[in-house]
């Protein structure tokens, strides 16, 4: 659906050209939701403002729905800006126009429908989100949830093929941030659109996400479905983020605990598995919990714990925990790489 090859950004100042995106290739498919994560000045504004046509590559191609959009000009640069919806981390509501008027404005401003028609299709909008008892208020009488509904609704007012959302729920509190994401699934769900998401939090990456990719000054350092990046996260960036969404508590001092050290990691239903208890007993082995976490990716329940496995037949252990679906991964010196989960539930053995 979106195409990036070989993008770069410069932007050009007295001082003289500051790169800000470095050679991106990237490939959103259609009905994904696919999320870009970077700390601050990262890129993820430049890098939205280059699929929704607001900046040009100083070099390479982008493309969406098969079409080279680098050069569009005109009529086909409108109704390509057209088919992509914005939703802004500020919401960017007009405060002198009412809830209704707010989502209205887009159809205004295409100008291909009656008056009764832009009517009925705000009604159909607004209780899409949620908001039809809201539709006469201004937007200050409204919560930041609120708003940002009213921002998704005027986002989808041209029934675009793509939303792009830049930090649609930074300012958002935790619980309506889960609301506001739920909302934006069932939209993907529902209306098939193509959902590019940035943001600087990994959790949510984690609870709305399907691919995601990791931004560091200008390039992916990491790419890759959600489940894997979240669970096996490689470069020490994306581990940062990892662990920044996971909290700080340290892990127990691996290397003080005797035996071979592992990171298990359960997915799906074999999160639920009663499996430790039937491998110790069938390969004679012992094993400490050193940390774990327990939580969901999107829907798919997780579970990871780093043990120590003592006496018995290890090799043996693992082989098996391999044959049941479960990733085992030999923990190298002192400690494993994440601190234990925030998430949902924690596991400490002292
Ligand atoms: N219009 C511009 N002119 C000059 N430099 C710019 C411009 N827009 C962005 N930059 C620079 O490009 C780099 C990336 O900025 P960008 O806004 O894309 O980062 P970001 O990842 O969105 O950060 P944040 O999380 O703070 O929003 C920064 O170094 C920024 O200063
Ligand atoms: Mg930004």
């Amino acid at each position: 659906m979106i195409r990036l090859d070989a993008v770069t950004k410069s932007f050009t100042s007295r001082q003289g050209a500051a790169p800000a995106l470095h050679g991106i290739d990237l490939s959103v498919g259609e009905g994904e939701i696919f999320g870009i994560i970077g700390a601050s000045g990262a890129g993820k504004s430049t890098l939205v403002r280059l699929i929704n046509l607001l900046e040009r590559p100083t070099s390479g191609d982008v493309s969406i729905a098969g079409r080279r959009v680098t050069d569009l000009t005109g009529r086909d640069l409108h109704a390509l800006r057209r088919s992509i919806g914005m939703v802004f981390q500020h919401f960017n509501l007009l405060s002198g126009r009412t809830v209704a008027r707010n989502v209205a404005y887009p159809l205004e401003l295409a100008g291909q429908l009656t008056k009764a028609q832009i009517a009925e299709k705000v009604a159909a909008l607004l209780a899409r989100v949620g908001l039809s008892d809201h539709a006469g208020k201004y937007p200050r009488q409204l919560s930041g949830g609120q708003k940002q509904r009213v921002g998704i609704a005027r986002a989808l007012a041209n029934d675009p093929k793509v939303l792009l959302c830049d930090e649609a729920t930074s300012a958002l509190d935790p619980q309506t941030t889960g609301q506001v994401l739920d909302l934006l699934q069932e939209i993907n769900r529902d209306l098939g659109v193509t959902i590019v998401m940035i943001t600087h939090e990994m959790e949510v990456i984690r609870r709305a996400c399907d691919r995601v990719a990791v931004l560091e000054k200008g390039r992916v350092v990491e790419e890759g479905p959600v489940t894997s990046v979240f669970l096996h996260p490689a470069h020490p960036v994306t581990r940062a983020l990892v662990r920044e969404a996971e909290g700080d508590a340290a892990l127990v001092a691996t290397d003080a605990a005797p035996g071979l050290h592992l990171r298990l990691t359960f997915t799906g239903a074999g999160a639920h598995q009663p499996l430790l208890g039937r491998i110790a007993r069938d390969f004679g082995v012992d094993f400490a919990i050193l940390g774990g976490r327990v939580g969901h990716i999107r829907t798919t329940p997780f579970a990871q714990f780093s043990i120590a496995l003592t006496g018995g037949n290890g090799s043996a252990a693992m082989t098996a925990l391999r044959a049941a679906g479960v990733t085992v991964e030999v923990i190298e010196g002192a400690a494993p790489t994440f601190a234990p989960a925030r998430v949902e539930r924690q596991f400490h053995v002292v």
